[in-house]
Order: structure tokens, then sequence, then C-alpha cells
């Protein structure tokens, strides 16, 4: 069976109980209602003040824990947390640097962290072999040898990932260089970290239960929460304010956009800045993306409001038809700052094709085993193949380049791809959006595959030997396999 087919036949099932009864009445007329109903966004009134997370640096302490009271979507609720209180601390380190970041497991689950989009030796990197149990505790050494950018941590326990990611075990990572520096970019007040995740909660509990059908589409929540606040509003000034964008999600997409049209200058992605500033009024942000982005909010006036949407994206796709408010900007007052938008950023060298020594194919479309589990779906797998803890499915040469193909072409499933311990370049999509979106113009270790679509990507393995992964960041689906080892020799 299809899975289009067999979210047909139960996609009602995954609609939440938060969910008004008349949506559930909704006629199914046309072709692409017959998918299925997305689970709606259920939307609050923006006035809860966004939190910014304490920011570290130098030696840090992350003690992974439960904690309860919080206050998640108005109502206290228990969750997991690196710290007493809601996501991690913002870690903040500078290129060059060493940091030592101490992990105390008090959770009653073994747990461990990786360093998304850090390139760091085998042993530190939170290959989900690594991981410590519930008492224990371990020091992460990582020396910072990368551009500035936002990266983030999150746990990495095989098959326990989305879960305690779900329930609030992650955080932004980032590095700072004198390049990056030397652009003034907006700074203080006016630079924002926002990590966007869906909830789903039962009641007051923040709830992680997914279904079958849930392993297949991915777990989405009808909740959307900014650094752990429900439905928030900031204050900002009528000038230039940076957001660090980063998709925390387990399974969702965003199409973010401002509701007034207004563009977003798109200074960075995953890895680092662009080279130069790229201006669009839409986003896509897959799980485990970020980017770094530049707004001009001053041809606002002093009182006035807007917000940060995500538009629909596909009418065939589940969660790609529902168009949805996540937070809400309102300027209060004039800028002191005196920014220009620099029409140069930094020097990306782009990989030539020819450098490469050999092409590999993934291909992700395909579920194996379609007998067994989740309702007769079967496993996401790739290369037919669902992830063994001890088996290295791919070798390559450390300090040599390659193109890897990322084949969703015949896939009716939303894949953000990545890769552990290197970064590279998109050179291709085909199929699909067909093109390298702006946010793609730089270095990357995610990468989205729409259904329908390909990828071409070129990386040099310069980092460090040892075995790595690769997966699909819907968190469901890694946990459910779509892993695989690579070893860097
Ligand atoms: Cu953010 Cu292996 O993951
Ligand atoms: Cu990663
Ligand atoms: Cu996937």
């Amino acid at each position: 069976m299809k899975r289009r087919e067999f979210i047909r036949s139960s996609g009602i099932s995954t609609i939440s109980a938060l969910v008004g009864s008349s949506l559930l009445l909704k006629a199914c007329h046309t072709e692409e209602d017959m998918i299925g109903e997305p689970n709606w966004i259920v939307e609050g009134s923006f006035d809860r003040p966004l939190i910014i997370p304490p920011v570290v640096s130098g030696n840090v302490q992350l003690i992974a824990q439960s904690i309860s009271g919080e206050m998640l979507n108005g109502k206290p609720t228990s969750l997991l947390s690196y710290r007493n209180g809601l996501l991690g601390p913002v870690i903040k380190a500078s290129t060059g640097e060493t940091l030592s970041v101490q992990l105390q497991n008090n959770l009653s689950e073994k747990t461990n962290i990786h360093w998304h989009g850090l390139i760091l030796p085998e042993n530190m990197d939170g290959h989900p072999k690594d991981v410590y149990a519930s008492g224990n505790s371990f020091n992460y050494v990582l020396p910072i040898q990368q551009r500035a950018g936002t990266y983030w941590y999150h746990p990495h326990p095989h098959e326990a990932t989305a879960r305690q990611v779900f329930m609030g075990l992650a955080g932004m990572f980032i590095v700072n260089d004198n390049e990056e520096l030397s652009l003034n970019l907006p700074s203080g007040d006016a630079e924002i970290p926002l990590i966007i995740q869906d909830k789903r909660f039962t009641g007051a509990a923040l709830d992680y239960s997914p279904t079958n059908d849930e392993i297949m589409t991915g777990y989405l929540g009808e909740q959307i929460l900014i650094n752990g606040v429900f439905s928030p509003y900031a204050n900002v000034k009528k000038g230039w304010v940076r957001l660090r964008l980063l998709n925390g999600s387990t399974a969702r997409v965003y199409n973010l956009a401002f509701s007034n049209g207004m563009p977003f200058h798109i200074i960075g992605s995953d890895g680092g800045l662009l080279s130069t500033p790229e201006t669009a009024t839409s986003v896509m942000l897959a799980p485990g993306e970020r980017a770094d982005v530049l707004v001009d909010f001053s041809a606002l006036a002093i009182g006035q409001e807007l917000f940060l949407v995500s538009n629909k994206f596909s009418k065939y796709d589940l969660q790609g038809r529902q168009a949805f408010t996540i937070m809400k900007f309102k300027v209060d007052g004039n800028s002191s700052n005196s920014f220009t938008l620099p029409s140069t950023l930094s020097t990306i060298t782009s990989i030539p094709a020819s450098s490469s020594i050999r092409t590999r194919t993934f291909d992700i479309a395909t579920m194996i085993g379609g007998d067994g589990g989740h309702g007769g779906m079967g496993r996401h797998s790739i290369n037919g193949k669902i992830f063994d803890m001890e088996r290295i499915d791919e070798t390559v040469e450390g300090g040599t380049t390659e193109i890897w193909e990322f084949d969703n072409g015949m896939g009716d499933e939303i894949h953000p791809m990545h890769i552990h311990g290197v970064q590279f370049q998109v050179l291709q999509r085909m199929g699909g959006r067909n093109e390298v979106i702006a946010t793609e113009k730089g270095w990357k270790d995610t990468v989205l595959l729409m259904p329908g679509e390909k990828v071409r990507l070129i990386m040099t393995f310069s980092g460090y030997t040892g075995t790595f992964v690769l997966h699909c960041h819907n968190l469901e689906h890694e946990d459910d396999g779509m892993m695989l080892n690579f070893e860097i020799v």
C-alpha cells in the first residue's frame, strides 16, 4: 500500500482532540483532500513575551533533567531540559577556542549530545553508539575550528532522539569569528535567536506518542512554540534586526514569511555567512536547518505590529496545506544603530564538480519490509537498509572530494537529509523545485528533499577520521532507522 492510501484510510485519527469538531466534519471533495487532513494548528493571541534562553560560554555544564512547573502553553507542564528552564542555554564560542561542556545525565534513561553542524572528533560527535547511562556524566571537549555560524545541539540516542528533542532537549550553538565581527551586524537586543518547534499537548501535558501513520508523516504538533513560548511577541526597534532561525521541530517544515510581505535579507545558512545577501519574501526551513536573516523594520511605524507566518507550500502533502501564524513583532521605538546592509559578506569558494573522485547515490524513497512494522507500511530506509549501529555502510577517504546524490524522485514524503562530520555545497536540485534556493548558496549540513526531488551535493572530507552518520532529520524517520554509518579513513 502506498503511503497516501494508508493516510487516506486513517488520517482522521491524527487530528488532535484540541481541535474543534467543526473541522472534523470538513468534507473531502478534491484529490488533495483525499490525502487526509493536516493537524490543524491552534493559534494563540500573541500576548506572551518571547524569552531568550541564557547565553553561556567558556566551560559549560548541561544537566539533562526532567523538570516540571514550566509554563509551556500557558499551563504548567513537565518536560526535559539541559537546565532549570525552557530549552538549553545558547552556547557561544569563537573560532579557535576549545570548549569544554560537561553533560550530566540526570534523566532516567541514556542520552548524549550531538553538536549539529560542528565538525568534531568522532568521540565528541554524539554518535548514537556513544551514549551515557542515567546518572553518568561525560566531558565533551569541542575544538571549534570552523567559521562563524548558527549551529545547535540535541540528543542522539538511537530510537529516542525524537522524543528527547520533542520533550525539550535542544539548544542553539553560536560560533563567532573575526570576519563576521568586522561586518558589525545587528547585535545585542537586535540579534534574536528563534528556535521554532511544534508541540502537542494532551490537556496540559506535553505529549509524545506517535501513531504508525505519524511515524510516516512525522509527528506534527498543533501548537507552535518559539524558544519554548507558545504564541509569543517580541518588541523590536525601527531598524535592522538579525534573526537566527533554527527549525528544531521533529518533522514540521516551515515556509516562513512576514504577514505584510516584506523581505528577509538572508545572510547565512547552516554553515555560516553566504557570499552576498539574498533577498527573499519566503524562507523554507526544514527540521535541522538554520537561516541567518536580517530584517529591516524601518519602514514600519512605531506601534505597528506584524507577524511571522508559515505559508502553504504544497497541496499534496499533509503538512504543506495549512498557513498559520507563528509569532508577532511589535515596533516599539527608534533604533540607535546605523547599519547598512553590506553587498559582500564572505567568500564561498565553490568546490568544482570536476574535483569529485566518486559519486555515491542514496535512495531515500523506498520503504522496506512492508509486511512488518507500522500497520503494514514498512520502515524508512536509505539504499534499502535500516540503521545498524555496527555496520559501516560507506567508506570514504579523508581529504578527498565526492558527490553524494540523495534521490527522492519516486518518494512521496518529505526528507531533510543531514550528514555529520562535514559541511557540503548543493550543486543541483532536479525535479520538484528544480533549483538551488537562496539558503542553499553557502555551506550546508542539512538539505530538504520534497517528494519528487533529487539533489547533488559536493563535499570534501577534510575533517576528522572515524565513524559518522548520515540520516533523515525528520526525527521520527531517523528513529525508525533512516540512518547509515559512514567511515572516514
Ligand atoms: Cu541534528 Cu544527527 O543530527
Ligand atoms: Cu548533525
Ligand atoms: Cu525522512
